[in-house]
């Protein structure tokens, strides 16, 4: 989590470094500040809180002026959020600004007081600060060097010398960089959003990587000051699509661009009606050599994964464990070359996701991400990567990152399906043919927007509320809570609908209102009898269908419609209501929906 950015050039850097930075919020905004180089010393201003505060803070007091500077957007880990534990940090010689955890920021911290140097903050990163100046020798890369042998942990760090006033440095393990390559002026970012209005060039730093970024130049090395050369990147994503573009928050222009990133994802896996993964490398042939598959994620994105498990199951018959990844990784699993393990994740930085993936990789097992973010870290260290292409998703609520994600779970199923000779050649091009629709169908579901937002505002007095379903309206009614919870802090619990006789039902009264999604027209009848032992029970039911579900009056209070489509595609268009009503709550409620409190975008700690 935190955001960081760095901006060496001729222009005066305190508003494009906060420009920067706003992009950059959905990785925390517990506090943000920025060091200017300023008439020969470094001149630094924080706040806590949103980055808002710092710009009203510098509006009615000092704003730096300046044209190299370093900036950073905090998501609180040691030491609460307060103006004093915001970075940057250091003192008047080195200032830093860090993303990551330094995990022996204690004994290093014993060693420099005994050493004479006094901390102000509680964070781990003012000891990594002090470290560099007791290091500091007047060589700032060999500094740097001898400080990271030193440190166990993560970090993206950007670094100003007060000694190097035309020149910022950076370096990073564990934690995204990017260096943004301009024209008379470079930048550093945690992430490609932050720098697109600027340049679309940029290189990725590597793990253990040193980096001298000046105006018209920069120098990448090892930490053994070896040079390292660097092919450029090219961002391929639209500087509008980081804006929220008319829209009142990220997170509704988000839903409303499902259609276009479930075609932009879906389009080049299909070739001639049939699916073809082939670019990321994965054969057909090896795909059906593996024995069973996991799929291990966090929140939105293992949610996605839930859906791939019935979908692939069903279709191709191959078992397939759904796993969270924070517990997969510290549960010894049972790995072996004949397993497959697929990681889902947004960002590609997840920091669970990524110690799973490494721990697969260490047991031979073979590893497939589906990750958004390009050229992350998981989709780096992955045998075989799948790209989705959504675009930069801002708000913290995921919303188009996972219908993306069950387009690429559909493929997958599709594919293997085939494979595995458990649907005909027919049968496969019905589905894809199925999975092409959907972009348009999507659009046709967004029109239930006034019914969500009306049913948004008998819900946002609730304190409590179940999501039931059976099936993969079950697995699709977990991202609904999800999503509710996250954003509108009204507690929810999803559930199997058929389980609730069996403890859960005892908390239904008229205080407490069901969502039940009913998709699945093979269980329609028997969710349609769990939604009736609830309302039998006071509650108010909302009920999600498809458009020619009979609907009986006495099961539901409130009816929103999805199009008609098969049973096994309905997850990608019921997420839609489900999303709208999360979002409608959060708006009616006054929270704020993109940025929900204590949450960051890019989970990067364990
Ligand atoms: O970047 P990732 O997809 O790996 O992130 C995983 C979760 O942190 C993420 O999906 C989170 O649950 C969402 N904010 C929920 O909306």
């Amino acid at each position: 989590m935190c955001g960081i950015v760095g901006y060496v050039g001729r222009k005066n850097c305190t508003d494009i470094l906060i420009d920067a930075l706003s992009k950059l919020e959905y990785r925390g905004y517990d506090s943000a500040g920025i060091a200017v180089f300023e008439k020969g010393s470094i001149s630094v201003e924080k706040a806590q809180g949103k980055l808002s505060n710092l710009c009203s803070k510098m509006e009615n007091g000092h704003k730096p002026v300046g044209k190299v500077g370093i900036g950073h957007t905090r998501w609180a880990t040691h030491g609460e959020p307060s103006d004093i534990n915001s970075h940057p940090h250091g003192n008047k010689r080195v200032t830093i600004v860090h993303n990551g955890i330094i995990e022996n920021y204690k004994q290093i911290k014993e060693f420099l007081e005994e050493q004479g140097y006094s901390f102000v903050s509680q964070t781990d990163t003012e000891t990594l600060a002090k470290l560099l100046d007791y290091y500091y020798d007047g060589d700032p890369v060999e500094t740097i060097a001898k400080t990271l042998a030193e440190v166990e942990g993560s970090y993206a760090l950007g670094i100003m010398f007060r000694d190097f006033p035309d020149r910022i440095f950076a370096a990073r393990k564990d934690s995204p960089l990017i260096i943004g390559v301009g024209k008379d002026e470079n930048f550093i970012a945690s992430d490609v959003p932050a720098i697109l209005k600027y340049t679309r060039d940029y290189y990725l730093l590597e793990q253990d990587e040193i980096a001298v970024i000046r105006e018209n130049d920069i120098q990448i090395c090892d930490l053994h000051k070896k040079p390292i050369r660097k092919e450029l990147q090219t961002a391929t994503w639209d500087v509008d699509a980081a804006e929220k573009g008319g829209y009142e928050h990220f997170m509704l222009k988000e839903i409303n661009e499902q259609p276009v990133a479930i075609r932009t994802t879906i389009a080049p896996r299909i070739a001639d009606g049939m699916p073809s993964l082939e670019e990321c490398g994965l054969t057909a042939e090896e795909l059906m050599r593996f024995r069973r598959i996991f799929i291990v994620a966090c929140g939105t994105a293992m949610h996605a994964g839930m859906v791939g498990k019935y979908i692939i199951e069903r279709l191709a018959r191959v078992e397939v464990t759904v796993d969270i990844a924070s517990e997969f990784r510290y549960r010894n699993p049972i790995l072996t070359a004949e397993d497959l393990v697929i990681l889902i994740s947004q960002s590609g930085e997840t920091a669970d996701t990524k110690a799973a993936l490494m721990l697969a990789r260490e047991n031979g097992a073979k590893t497939l991400s589906v990750v958004n973010v390009k050229g992350s870290s998981i989709a780096r260290e992955s045998d075989y990567v799948i790209y989705t292409h959504a675009g930069p998703e801002i708000s913290v609520a995921s919303t188009k990152a996972y219908t993306v994600q069950l387009s690429v779970m559909y493929l997958l199923a599709f594919e293997l399906a085939y494979a595995n000779g458990k649907i005909t050649e027919e049968e496969c091009r019905q589905h894809i043919a199925s999975l092409q629709q959907i972009p348009e169908l999507v659009t046709e579901t967004l029109e239930c927007e006034k019914d969500c937002q009306m049913v948004a505002s008998k819900l946002m007095n609730a304190e409590s509320l179940l999501y039931i379903g059976r099936g993969l309206d079950y697995a699709l009614s977990m991202e609904g809570s999800l999503k509710l919870k996250e954003i509108s802090y009204i507690h929810s619990e999803s559930y199997a609908a058929g389980e609730l006789k069996h403890g859960t039902i005892s908390l239904v009264t008229d205080a407490m209102p069901v969502i039940a999604v009913a998709t699945q027209m093979d269980l329609y009848d028997k969710t349609v009898s769990n939604i009736k032992e609830v309302k039998a029970r006071g509650a108010n039911v909302v009920l999600i269908c498809k458009k020619s579900a009979e609907v009986d009056p006495e099961a539901a209070d409130y009816v929103i419609r999805i199009p008609d489509v098969e049973d096994l595609m309905t997850p990608i268009l019921a997420a839609v209501p489900l999303q709208l009503i999360a979002y409608y709550t959060s708006v009616l409620k006054g929270c704020d929906v993109d940025k929900p409190r204590n949450l960051a975008k890019s989970v990067t700690v364990e």
